[in-house]
């Protein structure tokens, strides 16, 4: 692990989401933007959402992680005794802090709309009450890959496995990107295993979702670690960032610490803005290409449709 303490690998946002297409030097999210978001939307309307559960049909079980807005517990369908997971999001704890009211309407939106893809963890369904918003989710009884990273040897997998976790990633980003959305905090919590043992994108807490190819994003959000240089360097981005935090992700997985350790969150962000990292010899060269493609200048780093074709991912062939 890094020397960095176990609680930086909590994500952070700051700002609220504005639309760069028209992007100048001189914009800023300033208070009309955030003045003129909340005049846009009811926080709490989700009428795009069909579903129209309610927290009587469930029998609350543990509770499997403390989220950032709200516990997260096994849930049982009563009717069914089938197992789900219920996130609850509290409300004011949401609208305590700029931006995050819409943040968490984006992230059922968005994991409303990704739910057909296999890859991503799938949206069962979803209610409010006064006090919070409840999405219950299908149950990835494997847990998260961080954890399940943290039993291995020397916290690393074989470059077979590691590819093999890697193309799935890549599988369920690209359904991502195709629609425009950027995850932003992607990372080894964040993916989960199914009962079969598959993994599946988790959290679009910090997505967004761009409206047209022009359309970027400035706005400070994932967790330290990941943290693109563009992002850092406050530019606007678009789906790069995903692809230098796969990178990262990619790197955890073969080495067992991350690319750019540090003991400070100076330490770290001098060592991101100066693309200051190495990698062992350990590991594969295909393995190697494949980070090494990720972690440089945005404008040089490959798509995720090219990532889908990457020799790395494909050694079976
Ligand atoms: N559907 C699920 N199945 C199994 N575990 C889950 C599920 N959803 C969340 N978790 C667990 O809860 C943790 C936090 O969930 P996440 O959605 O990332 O919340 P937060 O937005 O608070 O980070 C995950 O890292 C995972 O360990
Ligand atoms: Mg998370």
């Amino acid at each position: 692990m890094s020397e960095y303490s176990e609680t930086d690998r909590s994500s952070t946002f700051s700002g609220t989401d504005t639309d760069y297409s028209s992007f100048s030097e001189s914009d800023e999210v300033n208070e009309n933007d955030i003045n003129e978001t909340k005049r846009k939307y009811d926080f709490w309307d989700f009428k795009k959402i069909p579903f129209r559960g309610s927290l009587k049909n469930y029998k609350l079980g543990k509770q499997i992680a403390k989220g950032k807005f709200g516990d997260i517990k096994l849930a049982t369908f009563i009717k069914t005794s089938k197992v789900y997971v219920m996130k609850r999001l509290v409300k004011s704890k949401l609208i305590s802090k700029t931006g995050m009211a819409l943040q968490a309407k984006n992230e059922v939106e968005l994991q409303y709309q990704l739910r057909k893809s296999p890859d991503i963890v799938q949206i069962v369904d979803f209610f409010t009450d006064v006090d919070a918003i409840y999405i219950v989710l299908e149950y990835c009884s494997g847990g998260n890959l961080f954890d399940k990273r943290e039993l291995r040897p020397n916290h690393t997998f074989s470059d077979r496995q590691a590819a093999i976790y890697v193309y799935q990633i890549v599988r369920a980003l690209a359904y991502c990107h195709e629609r425009g959305v950027i995850h932003r905090d992607l990372k080894l919590e964040n993916v989960l295993i199914s009962v079969g043992g598959s993994l599946k994108l988790a959290d679009f807490g910090w997505a967004t979702q761009l409206k047209s190819l022009k359309d970027r994003r400035k706005t400070i959000c994932g967790t330290l670690d990941y943290f693109s240089p563009e992002m850092l360097n406050s530019e606007t981005y678009q789906f790069t960032t995903d692809i230098w935090s796969l990178g990262v992700l990619a790197y955890e997985l073969l080495v067992g610490d991350v690319p750019f350790p540090g003991a400070s969150k100076e330490e770290i962000y001098g060592k991101i803005s100066e693309y200051d990292y190495t990698i062992p010899s350990t590991v594969s060269r295909k393995a190697r290409d494949f980070i090494e493609s990720c972690l440089q200048y945005p404008e040089n780093r490959p798509s995720i449709g090219q990532l889908l074709k990457h020799p790395w991912l494909h050694f079976l062939k």
